[in-house]
């Protein structure tokens, strides 16, 4: 089943991008916290474009790359003002490359990933691959920063939840699942989205996979990354088996 089709019409609607949103400040202070200046970088699975809007506004050139033409479509019209290049594209493999030399991929000071998109990859070996495409499109010393999901967090929030919200023209329920043999999570997410008079219902299942700290870090270093934080995100913690959402910063060797 296709996702982030219909869902993309609701989805700024819905603040699922407000995570994004807070993701900025936060890298800046990252940014700080490291004295790193990058000059550009792409945002992985940038869905509606959020995220890019906010580093535009501290001066850092973006480029935003999501498997969904939907979501697409809503970021090439919010980043329009910053003619911001836009790649459809699907993880774990993507190639990027230079419009003047074809035999170049395109590389970025720094890439970025929020709200739990790594945790799409439902593999070890296709987490690993990502990793691998990453490395490849940053510059030497380029900065790797994301955020996931653990498999604390799937377990808690997400097994045997019904989350629901309703607004004055969209409701959706939200039915998820846990397994903890595979630490893989399903949503089974329904919308509704008023049409005129009329309700329009869609589906949509979408499934994460949750990865120890462990392992995040092993698939890093053996892609060829220093890993200079691995925190307990939004805070300088060092994350921990309580965490429930982790954020990396790692740097191209
Ligand atoms: C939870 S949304 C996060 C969007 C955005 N980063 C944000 O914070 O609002 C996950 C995004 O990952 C994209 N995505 C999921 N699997 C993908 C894949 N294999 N390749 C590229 N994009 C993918 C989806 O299309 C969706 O836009």
């Amino acid at each position: 089943m296709h996702i982030y089709k219909k869902f993309a019409l609701v989805y700024d609607q819905m603040d699922a991008d407000l995570h994004s949103k807070r993701m900025v400040p936060y890298c800046n202070k990252i940014f700080k916290n490291f004295k790193i200046k990058p000059l550009n970088g792409l945002d992985l699975c940038c869905g509606t474009g959020s995220a890019i809007i906010e580093f535009e506004k501290l001066g850092v050139k973006m480029s935003g790359l999501d498997q969904s033409a939907e979501m697409l479509a809503i970021a090439a019209k919010k980043t329009k003002k910053f003619k911001t290049t836009l790649y459809q594209k699907s993880l774990p493999k993507f190639h990027l490359l230079d419009i003047n030399d074809s035999q170049k991929h395109v590389q970025f000071d720094m890439v970025t990933s929020f709200y739990d998109s790594l945790n799409y990859m439902l593999s070890e070996n296709d987490l690993l691959k990502t990793f691998q495409s990453v490395h490849k499109h940053l510059n030497d010393k380029g900065w790797f920063i994301f955020d996931m999901n653990t498999p604390l967090a799937l377990k808690t929030i997400w097994d045997e939840q019904v989350y629901a919200g309703v607004k004055d023209s969209m409701a959706w329920v939200w039915q998820n699942e846990y397994n903890p043999k595979d630490k893989k999570a399903s949503v089974h997410a329904t919308f509704f989205k008023k049409q005129g008079k009329l309700w329009e219902r869609f589906d949509e299942t979408h499934y994460e996979k949750g990865y120890s700290n462990t392992v995040i870090k092993k698939l890093l270093k053996s892609t060829g990354f220093i890993i200079k934080g691995f925190y307990d995100c939004h805070t300088f913690k060092t994350a921990t088996r309580d965490s429930y959402r982790i954020c990396a910063v790692a740097q191209k060797k």
